[in-house]
């Protein structure tokens, strides 16, 4: 098979910006909020160790074999199984990473667009002097507000376009390489006003001891299905990315890299919040109360709390943004190559076709709360439909692909850039993808229409 090249394809221009970009997608909402509650709900360190495992023995190979389609194929993730499975059925699993990036970005973007408004509420001050119950009133009547959620959310999708407009090198290269690294510093910053607090060891505890009584098949499944869709594999994004990465990189150092740095912030995200939330007396809870009700709270009580409230704020936007990037360029790349479509149309297109799916996503926390199919709003079932069943199932069949159909030698071409470097690990890395990966994600896959909440 020819090695497909189209040298005036726009791509990245440095591993750095590979990194930045690709960490960039799997660092996200994911990361900041719902690692540090489901590992702590989970079992503490018991989860965590789980969770490497999977980040190291699955996520990395999967993320390879995404990352050598892409780069193989020179295509977006539709193009990509047309030109490597011509004439064959596989380009399904391409349109389904389309339809998952359609699902994931609709309701994504309502929560990217919440983060804006307690950006700028934070900066504001109008947590200041609220008690917990009534911050709890002012995220449900934000949450269900006729149309403030909705133009955050708009805000948010526009900001999105605007980078993805740019192109790959001018826009989404660009922009994560800065706002990546002022997004570690920042982490890092909050991390250690959260650990000198008082008391701060007892939510390092919750985060990091072991708790083997509370590892049950759900948490096993869980920290699977919280890997895929923390590294954002499963759906083709980084199958687009790969198409837009150098010949020359090397694709296992490359995963390995974003790997670590996803594992790292989803890690010090716990640490950022859960010393904080002990110290001053709260229980743990879930996603959204956490992120827009405890923790508010917490910030105006704590010394120096206006501040954090601020970086905490801007920090999620950043990584809610850098991930919706990724997942709009799956759509738009798609748009551009298959549908000839420029990229300033295909861009627009897609970011306003799926604005308006996003709509009803917003609205399910108001108008439309009590519209549901099968006990579920239209943002639980973008969210459960893509999450549980597209990115699961894509990750299943990307892997089958990569081992069984892409063929042995074109694989090891990608992996060792055409046997110009080592890889040792080569038979072990095949192996799990041929093997290990499936059976794994397939479990997870079939389960998750069992197991309720699985995401
Ligand atoms: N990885 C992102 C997160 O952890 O928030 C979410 C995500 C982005 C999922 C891109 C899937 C994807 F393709």
């Amino acid at each position: 098979m020819a090695n497909f090249d189209s040298s005036q394809r726009d791509g990245f221009s440095s591993k750095f910006g590979v990194i930045a970009a690709a960490a960039g997608s799997a660092v996200g909402l994911g990361n900041i909020w719902r690692f540090p509650y489901v590992a702590g709900e989970n079992g503490g360190g018991a989860f965590l160790l789980m969770y490497l495992a999977f980040i190291l023995l699955i996520g990395i190979p999967v993320m390879m074999s995404e990352f050598s389609i892409g780069r193989r194929s020179q295509k977006n993730t539709f193009g990509a199984f047309k030109v490597l499975a011509p004439k064959s059925r596989w380009s399904i699993v391409g349109l389904m990473g389309i339809i998952a990036a359609f699902a994931i970005l609709a309701f994504y973007s309502t929560v990217a667009g919440w983060t804006v408004e307690y950006l700028v509420n934070a900066i504001g001050d109008q947590f200041s002097g609220k008690s917990k119950e009534e911050l709890g009133a002012d995220f449900s009547s934000f949450a269900s507000h006729d149309y403030k959620p909705l133009i955050w959310q708009m805000f948010f999708m526009i900001l999105t376009a605007v980078i993805v407009l740019a192109g790959v090198k001018k826009g989404i290269e660009k922009y994560t390489k800065i706002l990546m690294p002022i997004l570690l510093v920042l982490i890092i910053a909050v991390c250690i006003r959260s650990i000198t607090l008082p008391n701060a060891s007892a939510g390092l505890k919750y985060l990091f001891y072991p708790v083997w009584s509370d590892i049950t098949f759900n948490s096993v499944l869980m920290a699977l299905g919280q890997a895929a869709f923390s590294l954002s594999i499963g759906m083709g994004c980084l199958i687009t990315y790969g198409s837009y990465i150098k010949k020359d990189n090397n694709l296992f150092k490359t995963s390995f890299q974003v790997a670590s740095a996803d594992t790292l912030i989803a890690i010090l995200s716990g640490v950022m919040i859960f010393p904080a939330v002990f110290s001053f007396g709260f229980q743990p809870d879930k996603g959204p109360d956490l992120v827009f009700i405890v923790l508010p709270n917490i910030f105006q009580t704590m010394p120096g709390g206006y501040i954090f409230s601020i970086i905490f704020f801007f920090l999620l936007t950043v990584a809610a943004l850098t991930s919706t990037i990724s997942v709009l360029e799956v759509v738009v790349a798609a748009f551009i190559e298959e549908l000839k479509m420029s990229r300033k149309k295909a861009t627009i297109v897609a970011a306003a076709s799926i604005s308006i799916l996003g709509v009803f996503a917003t609205l399910s926390f108001g108008q439309m709360g009590d519209f549901t199919i099968f006990g579920k709003t239209v943002f639980d079932i973008l969210n459960y439909v893509s999450a549980n069943i597209l990115l699961t199932f894509g990750a299943l069949l990307i892997v089958i692909f990569t081992g069984w159909r892409l063929g042995k030698s074109h694989f090891y071409d990608e992996v060792t850039n055409q046997g110009s470097i080592k890889q040792p690990l080569f038979k072990i890395i095949v192996f799990i993808i041929r093997y290990i990966a499936p059976v794994a994600i397939g479990t997870v896959a079939i389960a998750s229409f069992f197991v309720k909440d699985l995401l």
